[in-house]
């Protein structure tokens, strides 16, 4: 008689995982080394789908901050001379080290950020995509020869690395966002100091083990942690300090804007990458089932927390029913749950305050007319940030549904007949970072996407950010572009030189 063996797989909790894993820091990283704060404070760091405490970070002020904007300054007298050819090595070095390590760094992301290790898995793919972008286009930093009207002279042009750069990022890709603005920065040939969002410190500091493992020379690369108490401080240090040249900025336009006041002291150079109210209109013409797919990617990634998350759909009154009808039993299949374990799909909101913000979000709606279909509270039984995926239909545009982006997982449903209608709900918002449609019409593709209000345009795609492309908005969404090699442009001054009397 054949005995079958079967081995239960016991499946180690990631927070215990971590414990050995060399690039879990409790410490920030200043002018190479490993620190603590000045004052020897430390904040807590939670996973937002279990509550606990992963760990915690040092909680610096305005003085490591300094100390932080000191040592990328004194970098920078050297960095900026280093040849293209060698920021090439070093971001190259750091690239195959992510690439190394790229499951320590999901997990990390995953335990701190609460998206599904599968998603997290993609979010350092994508963020490890723009150091090796980066790291090839810093060779292609290009000047010019212009012809010059004046006899016996020559017009140079050479782009120049700007300085320090501050680079202060959010807690919804806290590898890739990192990543993005660093990338660039580091290949124009600018030093950074980088502030990452305090529910996020970690996957920071794990970067900041492989860019010192990549042997970046100290100070080149800086991260400054701290608690919601004293980021605004530092952001002010950042915005102010006659030696910092620029900030690269992604978050709320509230803060954005902030920043922007800030800076003007200093006239400093300034990438806002700030919030979205991201349109998906669905035309008679499009392939439903497509739509729909696309509709699943741009709204649920990081259960809605995205900037370019697809906030208010709208969607042609021939298509309406087939289109709702799919996509609400899509979302009706979706696994809810803690990252960790295998085939969730939706993890929880960062933390309280936005778990409240959904809330209320939602509550505005449904007392205002709005009808839920699925969804519509809170998942407690997941733990206490876990928010049900929710369809709204009968959206009116007083709902604050429609010109606040949720942030959640959260579909809000409009119905409309002519284009001419669905363009002008779809502008009719402050914002402009992405916007989608799907429509088989010719015509329609390009007069829709010409005319829509936004910096980035999905035709028949509901996910369209990559390191090739330029990543901005348009409006309140913000000032400069990432990514592409437009990215780099924003670490650049353009110098012209007039050789005179040849
Ligand atoms: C964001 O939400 O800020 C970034 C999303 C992306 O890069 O696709």
């Amino acid at each position: 008689m054949f005995v079958v063996k079967t081995f239960r797989f016991v499946q180690v909790p990631l927070n215990l995982q971590l414990r050995t894993m060399h690039l879990l820091k409790n410490k920030a990283y200043i002018n190479g080394e490993w620190v603590s704060a000045r004052s020897d404070k430390v904040f807590e760091v939670t996973n937002p789908a279990t509550g606990e405490v992963i760990g915690t970070a040092p909680d610096m002020d305005v003085v490591d901050a300094q100390h932080a904007i000191d040592s990328a300054s004194r970098a920078f007298a050297t960095w900026q001379d280093t040849t293209a050819k060698e920021r090439s090595r070093y971001l190259r070095n750091w690239f195959d080290l992510m690439v190394k390590n790229l499951e320590s760094l999901a997990k990390i992301v995953t335990l701190e950020s609460g998206k599904p290790l599968v998603e997290a898995r993609g979010e350092v793919f994508y963020g490890n995509s723009f150091v090796e972008f980066f790291s090839e286009e810093t060779r292609r930093i290009q000047g010019e020869i212009i012809p010059s009207p004046v006899a016996n002279r020559k017009i140079l042009v050479e782009k120049q690395p700007i300085g320090v750069a501050g680079l202060i990022t959010p807690w919804n890709f806290p590898h890739a966002m990192i990543t993005r603005k660093a990338g660039a920065a580091l290949a124009a040939g600018c030093t950074c100091v980088i502030k990452p969002a305090e529910d996020t410190p970690f996957t920071a500091l794990a970067l900041m083990e492989l860019a010192h493992e990549a042997g970046f020379p100290k100070g080149v690369v800086n991260v400054v942690t701290s608690s919601r108490g004293n980021a605004p401080g530092i952001g002010n240090l950042l915005c102010q300090s006659p030696l910092v040249a620029g900030i690269s900025f992604t978050g709320s336009t509230q803060v954005g804007k902030l920043l922007y006041k800030q800076c003007s002291s200093g006239i400093k150079r300034l990438g806002l990458e700030l919030g979205g109210n991201a349109p998906f209109i669905v035309y008679k013409s499009a392939d439903v089932d497509s739509a729909v797919k696309g509709a699943m990617g741009s709204k649920f990634r990081n259960c809605g927390q995205t900037c370019v998350a697809a906030n208010r759909f709208f969607v042609q009154s021939d298509i309406y029913d087939s289109f709702v009808e799919k996509l609400t039993n899509e979302i009706k299949a979706l696994k809810i749950g803690n990252g960790e374990e295998p085939d969730v799909q939706v993890g929880p909101l960062i933390n309280q305050a936005q778990f409240e913000k959904v809330t209320t979000l939602v509550q505005d709606a449904v007392s205002k007319g709005a009808k839920v279909l699925v969804g519509g509270k809170g998942a407690p039984q997941h733990g206490r940030l876990f928010y049900e995926p929710t369809v709204l239909t009968d959206i009116k545009d007083d709902m604050r549904v429609y010109s606040e982006e949720v942030f959640g997982p959260v579909v809000n449903i409009f119905r409309f007949n002519t284009e001419e209608e669905s363009v002008a709900m779809a502008n009719n918002t402050e914002r402009g970072l992405a916007g989608y449609f799907y429509s088989r019409d010719v015509s329609q593709i390009f007069r829709v996407a010409r005319k829509l209000e936004v910096g980035m345009c999905g035709v028949n795609e509901g996910m369209i950010s990559t390191a090739e492309a330029p990543f901005g908005g348009v409006k309140e969404s913000g000032l400069g572009r990432e990514g592409s090699h437009h990215g780099i442009e924003e670490f650049t001054y353009v110098k012209y030189v007039a050789l005179g009397n040849l």
